[in-house]
């Protein structure tokens, strides 16, 4: 017997989890330090009024028998919350049927479960830095990736490269790490590689709710054509919070084929097999998510981490430290000051201001010099941290 010799090849603990064992290390040495964390992108407020009622009367339906649910009719999810996600993507101009859609557990599986249908074989592309589980996902499996730098001077938006060949290609808009946006002009060129390249896009849209401003895109298939080589993958977590509720959605278009076998059939063969749905109670919470009343409750949310965004961006103004994102995205990108590297930088702040974050070389190495905070912290610990980085940056 031989263990899958790859996981040799990715780093012995995930990013967050690295992270995590630095600060509870620094935390048992000093337990008088009051800790802020704008690390991982873990939500702050609780569930919104609406999804919470709605969770309250599915767990009351499967405690009678004339209205308990036991194995989901389908794997690809219930109707109803098949029918929501539909109207929410109508809402913003994209059609998509219900029998494209299908409900996950998060993004997060989903992105590395969908390899399941690739060969080995192919080549991956990713930008660099990038959110590390589409690397480590591949490394796993034991596929070649090639990296594309995303870097200050294409505004942290790669574009594609006619002399590159991939056949698989992960986007993140609006992105993690840096918060950077395609718009949809800058989406059909890389809809335009795709299709020359025979090559399937694997778009993560987890941010696109905080998209605001005009022409950026929240979804690939704004792009006339994406659907025959695009899967989009998104999530609840980022949306409404369920970051501990777990529930996520994946678009497969029925256009989507490579050598005449479409892509939607091959992942309901996948799912029927490996997957038995997320449950009943859960798709009833997300489907509150698109009611009127959930819709209004979770922009006031939404708002809430729009401020802290703010917030965290009119301290680095006023101590003159460069970062992007933070406007259509949760994620705030800043450049280390004083020319430190992203983990002296992150011990840096632990050390001075007692404020966590994550360090821009954790996403990969075009993110050396670099560090990420987000805006998903509770509002007055944001304040707080704001104001202790400043006083700390002043010293530099
Ligand atoms: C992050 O901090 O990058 C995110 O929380 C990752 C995730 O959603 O899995």
């Amino acid at each position: 017997m031989q263990l899958n010799k790859h996981f040799s090849e990715i780093s012995e603990s995930y990013l967050f989890s690295t992270i995590g064992h630095k600060v509870a290390a620094y935390q048992a040495a000093n337990p008088d330090a009051d800790i802020i964390r704008l690390g991982i992108g873990d939500v702050t407020l609780p569930l919104a009024k609406s999804v919470i009622e709605a969770l309250h009367r599915a767990v009351e339906e499967m405690g009678h028998k004339e209205t308990f649910r036991g194995y989901i009719p389908s794997e690809q999810g219930y109707d109803f919350l098949r029918e929501a996600i539909q109207g929410y993507y109508a809402g913003h101009g994209v059609a998509v049927g219900t029998d494209e859609i299908f409900i996950s557990d998060g993004a997060k599986s989903d992105l590395g479960n969908f390899l399941d249908l690739f060969d080995v074989n192919n080549t991956v592309l990713v930008p660099n830095p990038v959110y590390p589980v589409y690397v480590d996902d591949n490394v796993m499996a034991g596929r070649k990736i090639l990296y594309m730098p995303a870097t200050a001077e294409n505004a942290f938006l790669p574009m594609p490269d006619d002399a590159v060949h991939a056949d698989i290609v992960y986007l993140c808009s609006p992105n993690n790490p840096t918060g950077a946006t395609y718009t949809v002009a800058q989406l059909e060129k890389w809809v335009a590689w795709a299709k020359k390249n025979q090559a399937v896009i694997l778009f993560d849209a987890a941010y696109e709710c905080f998209v605001t401003e005009p022409g950026c895109a929240r979804s690939i298939y704004e792009v006339p054509g994406a659907k025959e080589c695009a899967v989009e993958v998104c999530s609840f977590s980022k949306i409404a919070g369920f970051t501990g509720t777990r529930c996520g959605y994946t678009v497969v278009p029925q256009a989507l084929a490579q050598d005449g076998t479409q892509l939607n059939k091959l992942w309901m063969r996948r799912q029927t097999t490996k997957f038995n749905g997320v449950p009943y109670i859960v798709q009833r919470g997300a489907e509150a998510v698109f009611t009127t009343e959930g819709m209004r409750e979770i922009q006031q949310n939404l708002d809430y981490y729009r401020n802290n965004a703010a917030v965290i961006a009119a301290a680095l103004d006023e101590v003159g430290v460069w970062y992007c994102g933070g406007k259509n995205s949760p994620y705030i990108w800043l450049r280390c000051p004083a020319g430190m590297k992203s983990w002296d930088f992150f011990d840096w702040l632990l050390e001075t201001a007692h404020v966590v974050g994550t360090p821009g070389e954790g996403f990969g190495s075009c993110g050396e010099g670099y560090f990420r905070l987000t805006a998903f912290g509770d509002a007055e610990k944001t304040k707080e941290a704001a104001r202790r980085l400043k006083e700390a940056i002043k010293t530099l």
